[in-house]
């Protein structure tokens, strides 16, 4: 069972979901996380984990693994998760949790990576999936589609179509090894 992290928008939530993978909680650091609609149509359970609820971030994280934990979640998949996580989250989860980022990574980390890589004129930029480590996008890499930056008015849509693609995939690949 995956259990996927969301704080925005949540269209690669919708993408595992469309994709039949089986989603089985989905947790959000904001209340008005769009994500949380999309799970809430598709059945899923879901539930908001504020820092203004805990002590610290480290508490948290172990409210939240447990949480998870009690859906039966085992893999974890962060689809645009704004926040970082603490090892205690970390630990509950080893080598099982990824991350989609939208440039190749590790050119561009961080919350901006796409208008990053447009300030930098860069030609060849994309999207990567990879493993979860406390840094900012620093885990290692799963798997890389590159997207061409021209023509640019389209290139937003162009990233997104490829994390579409791209985390259902390795999530697919993930889990199938991991039975
Ligand atoms: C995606 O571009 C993802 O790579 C980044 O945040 C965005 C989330 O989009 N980490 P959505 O919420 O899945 O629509």
């Amino acid at each position: 069972m995956i259990g996927v992290l969301v704080s925005g928008n949540g269209s690669n939530l919708q993408a595992l979901i469309d994709a039949g993978l089986p989603v089985s909680a989905v947790a959000s650091n904001r209340k008005d996380a769009y994500a949380l609609v999309r799970a809430r149509a598709a059945g899923i359970p879901t539930a908001t984990f504020s820092l203004d609820c805990h002590a610290d971030r480290e508490e948290r994280d172990l409210v939240m693994a447990t949480w998870l934990e009690e859906h039966g979640v085992e893999f974890v998949a962060l689809a645009g998760y704004m926040h970082l996580l603490t090892g205690p989250f970390l630990r509950r989860f080893p080598d099982r949790i990824v991350n989609v980022h939208p440039s190749l990574l590790p050119a561009f980390p961080g919350a901006h990576a796409i208008a990053d890589a447009l300030a930098a004129g860069v030609g060849t930029t994309g999207v990567t999936v990879h493993r979860v480590d406390d840094g900012v996008d620093t885990g290692p890499v799963l798997a890389q589609t590159e997207v061409p930056v021209e023509p640019r008015e389209t290139l937003v849509e162009r990233i997104h179509a490829a994390e579409h693609i791209l985390l259902p995939e390795v999530v697919r690949a993930l889990c199938a090894v991991a039975r």
